[in-house]
């Protein structure tokens, strides 16, 4: 059964949020599109997350993907992951500061993947934009590595590109060769029209001369660029039209609510401690209400 909205587009993905709780503060962050500085908002609860996974496997989701905050600051991040069904892509976006020690159980436990957030590889500029210290740098990094010896794999590294570390994309992309794992160029969401993101066309235009092979992923336009043995992919909207046509997830926030669009905050599903065969409907709802934000005649965020 595939769960599909009123454009057509399908819903084969859940993002979820399961903490707004962070222990650095990125400059670029938007915080997963969630409305913040609102006091005294509950935590999605686990069985709330167990419920909601169960419930869009039988909905026809295959991908899960959890994110935060920083999810690592969940201590029972573990035994959740322990609850979930197997055949199913289970993978965590973290900072990586907290890895180290955890990516062996979280392997055990049933994670497939990771994605881990690192900028840069000079600790200053690691701070200029993270917030985070030297130290969290050094741990990142030795987390990565543990990541990959846990069998996290294919383990991808996010690099937001902004103007800060826009110089160090081949030093990343060296990196990532001598690591064995997979570089993500990623285009910045400029919700606040700041103007801080790198020239990533730029870059592209570079890993083009560059690449032995170029491919081309599915629906989102996804390329992937080889270059002497290193993965780049760059992930970006080509045009915010196209972001929103492509668009197959639905979110689901820290606050336990399903989100049916990054963009908006007015059409909001509240878990609210249901059950799985209550969250399947609540799910059905969320995807009636899903819309392309931007459409013809829709003014662009940027
Ligand atoms: N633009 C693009 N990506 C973002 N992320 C967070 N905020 C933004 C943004 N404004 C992504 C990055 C980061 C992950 C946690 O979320 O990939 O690594």
């Amino acid at each position: 059964m595939t769960l599909a909205d009123p454009f057509g587009r399908k819903v084969t993905g859940l993002r979820i949020a399961i903490t707004s709780r962070c222990n650095l503060s990125c400059l670029y962050c938007h915080r997963e599109g969630e409305e913040t500085g609102l006091s005294g908002r509950r935590e999605i609860s686990d069985d709330e997350i167990v419920n909601v996974i169960w419930a869009g496997v039988d909905l026809g989701v295959k991908r899960i993907k959890l994110t935060g905050g920083e999810p690592l600051m969940r201590a029972d991040l573990e035994s959740i992951l322990e609850r979930l069904p197997e055949n199913l892509e289970i993978s965590l976006t973290t900072n990586g500061t907290h890895l180290v020690g955890r990516a062996q159980s979280l392997a055990e436990a049933g994670l497939d993947r990771v994605n881990v957030s690192l900028d840069s590889l000079d600790p200053l500029v690691y701070s200029q934009i993270t917030g985070g210290t030297e130290a969290d740098h050094h741990r990142v990094l030795e987390g990565i590595e543990a990541a990959v010896e846990a069998g996290l794999v294919p383990v991808k590294v996010n690099m937001v590109v902004l103007k800060e570390n826009e110089g160090e994309v081949w030093d990343m992309v060296n990196y990532a060769r001598d690591r064995g794992v997979i570089l993500q160029l990623i285009e910045l969401l400029d919700l606040q029209g700041r103007g801080i993101g790198g020239d990533l066309s730029r870059i592209e235009e570079v890993l083009e001369g560059r690449a032995e092979r170029i491919v081309t992923r599915d629906l989102h336009r996804r390329r992937k660029y080889f270059i002497d043995g290193a993965e780049v992919e760059v992930v970006r909207p080509i045009d915010n039209t196209e972001f929103c046509a492509n668009c197959s997830r639905l979110r689901v926030t820290s606050d336990g609510k399903l989100k049916p669009c990054l963009l908006r905050n007015d059409n909001l599903v509240d878990l609210n401690s249901a059950d799985r065969e209550e969250t399947k409907r609540l799910i059905e709802r969320a995807t009636l209400l899903r819309s392309p934000y931007f459409c013809e005649g829709r003014k662009p965020y940027r």
